[in-house]
């Protein structure tokens, strides 16, 4: 049966109507607007569909809104803006580290979250932080590089 959930989304206080079991995903997509975060396998596989929940990366596919209520959600529209880009945006850019994008929101917002935890992180540390988030496109040492650059 559909209720009430509310939660702090980028900032905001924000209250959805949903069912409990519905997902985090598809409420921030289609109940919010917010078209960032992208649906890959919607099996907490792939990682595309990374955003931060009270800073930590999680996979918005498997998250129940029940599970969200209460939180601080974080989507990329929530990390920068073209005006005003998070450090790891401008890096990105400036690595070239996108080829098609599909990754790109999954990328960005679990090494948020790893420079969050870890401001200045190894490449390996960066590497395993992203492990979980699939590029089929094949840019994962630009991706490397530009976290790196951002920690700078
Ligand atoms: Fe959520 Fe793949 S869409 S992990």
């Amino acid at each position: 049966m559909p209720a009430e959930f509310a939660f702090t989304l980028n900032g905001q206080a924000t209250t959805v109507r949903a069912e409990p079991a519905q997902s985090l995903l598809e409420i921030l997509r289609d109940t919010c607007g917010l078209k960032a975060t992208r649906l890959g396998c919607g099996l907490g596989q792939c990682g595309a569909c990374t955003v931060l929940v009270d800073g930590e990366a999680r996979h918005a596919c498997d998250t129940s809104m029940e599970a969200a209520a209460g939180h601080d959600i974080t989507t990329l529209e929530g990390l920068g803006s073209r005006a005003d880009p998070h450090p790891l945006q401008a890096a990105f850019v400036e690595e070239q580290a996108l080829q098609c994008g599909y990754c790109t929101t999954g990328m960005l917002m679990c090494s948020a979250a790893l420079l969050r935890r870890n401001p200045d992180p190894s490449e390996q540390e960066i590497r395993q932080a992203l492990d979980g988030n699939l590029c089929r496109c094949g840019v994962h040492n630009r991706i490397v590089r530009a976290v790196r650059k951002a920690a700078r």
